[in-house]
């Protein structure tokens, strides 16, 4: 067996028994010497470069920078694929797949000698699913984030990928933008390979890696096509070698502290709703009590002091020319918890700048923020027993407290075929309500919360309406829309049971959302009422999501994956004391 040696990749190369002779001569066939492997701290790259993943097209070039810096550090670096999850290409949902890819990342990382890994993650899931997977393998862990593509540019104005394009697609239902603008906005629009440059998922991800401690300070916002993003990946590699050999390990960067900075961190920048799954379920790996109620408690003491789309003006790449993450968490830093530790070995308040200047344009200090606090608001009720979610800081003011009929579609199907009928019975004050779209549902929880608004009621001026779905929404996304709600309609909820016309009561500063029915009625219904479910996948990967996926209040992850174990890095007993296999 190995000599005693507090790497892990020593059980594999370092013993001179019939194992180690079997693993190095393995390596020696890829055209590795015995050099390279024996004796260094070997680091993974988990690379979710993907072909039909353009936000991480990029990803080859950063794997060759992290890559440097392992062996300028006197790592070994061993680049491995996993799955990997593209927003715009992958069906019905990439939220349908984060669990599996969280599966393959976190078994990989056990399976393989590695001593510590970077990982290079970047569209929306990609990100959430590496932490998850790395939190549960638990061997020391940095992430690379892919950073903000080039904003594109049309008609003189910089848009953001999915904020502003949700604005064209209204003036193309609208009638008020020509298919020849269309098209020219179509090759427009992606410029360069990296994330949404605006706060959506992939964006508030990225900060939100850099407020749990889990990547170096300031490489969230480096835009993707800038040089120093590789030279943060190369800087990732070389810190990775380190970390193997301190063994600092997920669990001990990612603790409710550091969950509570990331918290404040993605409410002060306007952050995607769908952080708020991706959180619960990283912490459900790590085994912190993390609950709705947290983001509103933090939610009612953070302001708005990043003005970015689609909550502010801005993009992410200014946000980098003014400082970037550190810049705004030292704004933050009465609202963080400051000695929590991080990748680099040092605290959050050794990492900080000495100072910062913000420019009121586009960061704010906390006495002068761009909105006040409370930008997201939990809500429950009769129609949402376990929680729902909505961000106030991009819905409409006088709709947070609103009282009106219901309009209910069944499923997106359903919704499609009638939202544009001219004879739906719907006015600017209905309540527009989807179903049948969460976790189990869908399956998969789409982002289909952003239920359009009925094309006559756009010709009437209308911009904005009450929705309600258990479904999700893009962090580019805007409007009053209600999410996640929980449990969704195909687990029994309430929002299964409602019918066009019930009067539905949002109060989102008071956090409550309802439907004008008795229990005994909603019982009633219960008994007699078709929710318009469909009947659950019963194959393959769908039909174990749909029997083992948590409701949103919880993040969506499988319940055997919830919960840390005894000791998540050691191998399986045995492994390592027989024969070798694979010969
Ligand atoms: Fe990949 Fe937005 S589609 S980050």
């Amino acid at each position: 067996m190995a000599e005693s040696s507090p790497l892990k990749s020593s059980r594999w190369f370092g013993g001179r028994d019939i194992p180690g002779f079997a693993h190095r001569a393995a390596m020696r066939a890829s055209g590795f010497s015995r050099m390279a492997v024996e004796g260094r701290p070997v680091v993974g790259i988990c690379n979710s470069w993907s072909e039909v993943v353009n936000c991480n097209m990029h990803f080859r070039g950063l794997a060759d920078a992290v890559r440097r810096g392992v062996l300028t550090a006197g790592g070994f670096p061993l680049e491995f694929p996993t799955v990997s999850l593209g927003e715009q290409l992958m069906k019905p949902t990439t939220m349908l797949f984060r669990n599996l890819m969280a599966m393959d990342v976190e078994e990989s990382i056990r399976a393989y000698p590695f001593d510590a890994v970077v990982l290079l993650g970047g569209c929306d899931k990609t990100v959430p699913a590496q932490l998850m997977g790395a939190a549960s393998a638990d061997v020391p862990a940095i992430m690379v984030t892919g950073g903000p593509a080039t904003p594109a540019v049309f008609d003189g104005r910089q848009i953001g990928v999915g904020t502003d394009i949700w604005h064209y697609m209204d003036r193309v239902r609208e009638g008020t933008l020509s298919m020849a603008d269309y098209d020219r906005l179509e090759a427009a629009a992606g410029p360069s390979q990296g994330h949404c440059p605006e706060m959506g998922t992939a964006s508030t991800m990225a900060a939100i890696v850099e407020g749990l401690g889990m990547t170096l300070p300031g490489a969230a916002a480096v835009p993707a096509m800038d040089s120093r993003r590789m030279q943060v990946a190369e800087m990732c590699g070389a810190r990775a070698v380190d970390m193997a050999l301190e063994g600092l390990r997920p669990s001990q960067v990612l603790t409710g502290e550091a969950f509570d900075n990331a918290i404040t961190l993605m409410l002060s920048v306007g952050g995607s709703t769908n952080a708020i799954l991706h959180l619960l379920a990283i912490a459900g790996r790590v085994g912190v009590n993390l609950t709705l109620d947290r983001f509103a408690e933090l939610a009612d003491r953070t302001p708005l002091v990043v003005n970015v789309r689609p909550a502010g003006r801005h993009l992410v790449e200014q946000v980098f020319h003014v400082g970037g993450i550190p810049a705004v968490m030292k704004i933050l830093e009465p609202l963080l918890h400051t000695h929590a530790i991080t990748a680099t070995g040092k605290t959050v308040r050794d990492n900080l700048p000495s100072a910062v200047n913000p420019d009121g344009e586009v960061l704010a200090d906390l006495d002068h923020p761009f909105q006040p606090p409370n930008g997201l608001a939990v809500v429950r009720g009769n129609l949402a027993p376990a929680g729902a979610v909505i961000k106030t800081s991009a819905a409409s003011p006088e709709l947070l407290v609103h009282e009106g009929p219901a309009v209910v579609f069944d499923s997106m199907g359903d919704m499609m075929a009638r939202f544009d009928d001219p004879d739906l019975d719907v006015t600017a004050d209905s309540v527009l309500v989807l179903r049948n779209t969460g976790p189990r549902g869908a399956p998969g929880m789409p982002e289909w919360g952003q239920l359009p608004i009925p094309s006559k009621l756009l010709r009437q001026g209308v911009t904005d309406m009450v929705r309600i779905s258990d479904a999700r929404m893009s962090g580019t996304a805007y409007g009053t829309c209600v999410l996640h709600v929980s449990p969704e309609s195909a687990a029994g909820g309430p929002l299964g049971l409602i019918a066009d016309g019930d009067i539905i009561s949002l109060d989102a500063p008071a956090g409550t959302l309802s439907v004008r029915l008795s229990d005994a009625e909603i019982d009633e219904r219960r008994r007699t009422s078709d929710t318009g479910a469909k009947a659950p996948p019963r194959r393959g990967y769908a039909a174990l999501y749909v029997d083992h996926v948590m409701q949103a209040d919880t993040g969506c992850d499988f319940d055997f994956l919830v919960g840390r174990s005894d000791d998540p890095a050691a191998e399986p007993e045995g492994v390592f004391d027989g024969w070798v296999g694979g010969w």
